[in-house]
């Protein structure tokens, strides 16, 4: 059973307007968390690929990709309550009719929900770095969880990463150097000027602040090959 969490939930004020979105768009978007296998075909009313996003925040970045790329289903997953009555209200403003949001720790839902095979691409933009020594257990690039993904995605699936915490980015090129699981596709270091396929996140802009340089990768799924 897994009990470190690459999250602590914190405290923060869900504002009027958040809490109204919650309660009122959360019909129109939220997906419940009954921890039932998720049939992407019946929740978005269509086929399509599907995108998920782990770790959204306030949702800018997801509601903008999303509205950006209408042929493709997007599944974001977030517990922070008032980031996700912000990207709620995002969300509506944008007519982001091929968003839904869950509500729950991303890796109990991959684990239990998400079928495997069934994800295009997963998006992991700015991770919570836990810098501290003892704390790096509880970030969420961990060998499991590369194998997690590698399970959930379909074939040519692509995984992107980003962070400005130079330790994590070492982190995230030890643990992808020593997986078979996926090939680099692109490796990019910049200063806020060259996102890989994204808009700029509002960690993204904390990290610039604080003078940090960023990190992004692709990676592709490898196939299987059978015998
Ligand atoms: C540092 S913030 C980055 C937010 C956003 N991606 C950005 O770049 O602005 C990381 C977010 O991931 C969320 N998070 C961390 N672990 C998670 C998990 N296991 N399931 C769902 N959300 C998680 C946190 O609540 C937090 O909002």
């Amino acid at each position: 059973m897994r009990t470190i969490r690459s999250f602590v939930r914190r405290a923060g004020r869900v504002t009027a307007s958040q809490q109204r979105a919650l309660e009122e768009l959360w019909p129109l978007y939220g997906v419940d968390d009954d921890g039932q296998v998720l049939s992407f075909a019946g929740l978005f009313g269509r086929d399509a690929p599907v995108v998920l996003e782990i770790g959204f925040g306030n949702g800018e970045t997801f509601v903008k990709q999303a509205a950006a790329d209408p042929d493709r289903n997007y599944l974001g997953i977030e517990v922070h309550e008032p980031g996700i009555g912000h990207c709620l209200i995002k969300a509506h403003e944008a007519g982001a009719g091929n968003l839904r949001v869950l509500a729950h720790d991303a890796v109990e839902v991959l684990q239990t929900r998400v079928p495997a095979g069934s994800l295009a691409r997963l998006n992991l933009y700015f991770p919570d770095p836990w810098p501290k020594k003892r704390h790096h257990k509880r970030r969420i690039v961990q060998d499991a969880f590369v194998e997690l993904v590698a399970d959930r995605l379909g074939d040519g699936g692509t995984w992107y990463i980003a962070t400005d915490w130079a330790n994590y980015a070492e982190h995230i090129d030890d643990v992808f150097a020593h997986s078979d699981r996926f090939t680099l596709i692109e490796r990019r270091e910049h200063d806020g000027e060259a996102p890989l396929d994204r808009p700029r996140t509002k960690f993204e802009r904390r990290g610039l602040g604080k003078g940090h340089r960023i990190v992004d990768w692709c990676f592709r799924k490898n196939g299987r090959s059978c015998g």
